[in-house]
């Protein structure tokens, strides 16, 4: 019912959108008056197979800006990484001589950077950083150039670290941490290959799906915070993650299957983006609660963490989120007998996306055994921030169910 929406949204200053667009970024960037970068990327961007960085910066060049190249960004960064960023940066030129930060790559350099641009503007160690709310004040500026389609960093408040202290992932969460331009260009995903393409392909889906069920904004609890990051869905969210689901079950396979598709790859970059714009708003939960304690667990990409609970989630939630299952059904071309049977088609239908893109679809597969799965709960569960917004409450039980069936392969019928 829109009359009990509750709608809070924090969105980045400029978002540019196209293929070839990325061009305009540099002249931008100079109208607003920057002048030295600190480009945050990896290996295989900078690598003989790659030319985005040496046009990024000869780009930049042309239009007066100075930049400096860091290429260590890895998968999932850790907070050990991100000292080790900030420290190489300060031993090529001063904290001060740094007015922005833009990153290029996945949702692991986005999030790198992200906590760069705070650490390189206010000092400390990121562990200084993780929680709601903790920064001193906004980060340097930064710009965020996903080369992959599927984590939304660039649109989100939060940087996600792996942790040698934690059960799970941290996060440092503010919306001071969103980019302020954001360039998605789908010609940079071109290249992905196909692992790549489907682990965040699935994770633009999950983000769209899981937020188009997440809990109502009405019964959000925003812990008091005047700032929330995240505050439940509403009919914004829903517009922008029923058109997500559309185009990511559409456009997944033939990108995994076509790389170079940049009909399917840009259908996949508008799905990714706007999930993204759903996610980043109404916020996610025991999708991401488990796949974050399956991660530490087996230190397997996000995407495939995400994509193994999928089903699982969608099918425990068959019976409270009805209507929206079965629109989700539509949204995926199907049809069914009447609306439970839409829900139950459409949640076999997503496992078998999971599977024919090339992920495992049980815990057994990941390698998990039967006594890890109390601790994968308890872990998942601890994740408050996402939990809390699970559609059933409490959620101890459902996660139960979920974890023993993700393990056994089983949905219901
Ligand atoms: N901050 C957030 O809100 C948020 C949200 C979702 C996910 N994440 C994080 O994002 C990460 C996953 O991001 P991802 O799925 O984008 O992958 P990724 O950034 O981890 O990259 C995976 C690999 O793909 C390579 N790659 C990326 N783009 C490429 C391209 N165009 N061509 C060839 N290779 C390419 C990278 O070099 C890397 O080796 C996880 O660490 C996850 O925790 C963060």
């Amino acid at each position: 019912m829109f009359s009990s929406d509750k709608v809070f949204m924090a969105m980045p200053s400029r978002i540019i959108f196209g293929s070839g667009e990325r061009v305009a970024m540099p002249p931008l960037l100079k109208k607003l008056g920057y002048r030295n970068a600190l480009v945050v990327t990896d290996k295989f961007f900078t690598g003989p197979t790659s030319t985005i960085i040496s046009d990024l910066v000869a780009g930049l060049a042309r239009a007066g800006i100075a930049s400096i190249v860091f290429d260590g960004g890895l998968p999932d960064p850790s907070v050990s990484l991100c000292v080790s960023a900030r420290q190489w940066a300060l031993d090529h030129a001063s904290a001060e001589s740094f007015d922005h930060v833009i990153a290029v790559g996945g949702g692991s350099n986005i999030d790198l950077a992200k906590v760069i641009s705070v650490t390189l503007k206010y000092g400390g160690h990121p562990e200084d950083y993780i929680g709601e709310g903790r920064l001193p004040g906004k980060p340097l500026p930064l710009v965020a150039i996903p080369t992959t389609s599927g984590a939304g960093s660039e649109l989100t408040p939060g940087a996600i670290l792996v942790s040698d202290r934690a059960a799970t992932k941290v996060a440092l969460m503010d919306n001071d941490l969103r980019p302020d331009i954001v360039v998605i260009d789908p010609d940079l995903t071109l290249s992905c290959p196909p692992k790549v393409t489907a682990d965040a392909g699935i994770d633009a889906l999950t983000h769209a799906i899981e937020s188009y069920l997440t809990c109502d904004s009405e019964y959000f609890d925003r812990g008091g915070n005047p700032d929330p990051g995240y505050s439940g869905r509403n009919h914004i969210t829903k517009l922008m993650a029923g058109e997500a689901i559309r185009l990511c079950f559409a456009h997944l396979s033939p990108a995994y299957e076509i790389g170079s598709d940049l009909e399917a790859r840009t259908g996949m970059a508008y799905g990714s983006l706007l999930a993204a714009f759903s996610y980043a708003s109404a916020g996610l939960n025991a999708v991401h609660a488990l796949a974050y304690a399956l991660a530490n667990l087996t230190h397997a990409t996000h995407g495939s963490t995400n994509a193994v609970f999928l089903p699982y989630v969608m099918d425990a939630l068959r019976h409270v989120r009805s209507a929206d299952i079965a629109a989700i059904g539509r949204l995926a071309g199907l049809t069914g007998a009447d609306e439970a049977d839409l829900a139950r088609r459409v949640v076999a239908h997503t496992r078998d996306l999971v599977h024919a893109v090339g992920i495992p679809t049980t815990l057994r597969q990941f390698g998990v055994q039967e006594y890890d799965l109390a601790a994968l709960v308890e872990n998942g569960l601890g994740v408050t921030r996402l939990t809390k917004a699970f559609p059933i409450q409490p959620a101890a039980n459902a996660y139960r169910t979920i974890v023993q069936n993700a393990f056994d392969g089983t949905l219901g019928d």
